[in-house]
């Protein structure tokens, strides 16, 4: 019993040492990127949005990079297909299916854009980095906007847009401070 509960107290001990690590690489690190840009990255996004990949409670700095980059190319995909379902849904005139059809484009960029800019940054290229993941940061506003051309036009993906270019500036964040 002795052994028992004595063994319960070190499980108890490491694993809220464990937490505790955990949560400080991705509440230091959301902290840092927060700071860098108050205007357009929450705090409480970034913690959440890290939270959501298992991964991270285990990992380093490099390691959250990777997961950045790769829940803003996942957005990406995702809101393409997305897209492609609303083009086949009759309700849109001809305006709004080619405002569709103009995010579909630049969305299909944002992988490529994503990839590379990683890339960059793995190899220390902060400013190739910088301007590959400004590409795709610019897409969702580009996106947003290809629907205010016309009057009473409602975008569909406005929440898309909004949740894609957060993650994107968390991502881009990292080409700022990693060059420190
Ligand atoms: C956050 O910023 C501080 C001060 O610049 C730095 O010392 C620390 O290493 C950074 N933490 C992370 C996880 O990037
Ligand atoms: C992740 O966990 C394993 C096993 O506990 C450990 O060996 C490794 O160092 C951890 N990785 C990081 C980056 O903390
Ligand atoms: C994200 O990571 C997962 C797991 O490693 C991988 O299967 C998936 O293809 C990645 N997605 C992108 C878009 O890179």
């Amino acid at each position: 019993m002795e052994y028992y509960s004595m063994f319960l107290i070190l499980f108890i001990i490491s694993l809220s040492y464990c937490l505790a690590n955990a949560t400080n690489i991705v509440t230091d690190t959301c902290m840092n990127i927060s700071k860098s840009d108050p205007d357009y990255i929450k705090y409480d996004f970034c913690v959440k949005t890290f939270e959501s990949d298992p991964r991270s409670s285990n990992t380093s700095i490099d390691g959250l990079v990777e997961i950045s980059f790769n829940l803003s190319s996942s957005k990406a995909i995702s809101i393409s297909t997305t897209i492609a379902q609303l083009l086949k849904d009759p309700k849109f005139d001809p305006f709004g299916k080619s405002a569709l059809q103009a995010c579909y484009e630049i969305y299909s960029d944002a992988p490529d854009d994503l990839q590379a800019g990683l890339e960059a940054l793995k190899r220390g290229d902060f400013s190739t980095a910088n301007v590959r993941v400004s590409g795709a940061l610019d897409i969702a506003p580009d996106c947003e906007d290809s629907f205010q051309d016309k009057q009473g036009e409602v975008s569909p993906l406005t929440k898309d847009n909004s949740e894609f270019f957060q993650l994107v500036d968390i991502s881009l964040a990292f080409t700022v401070l990693l060059k420190k």
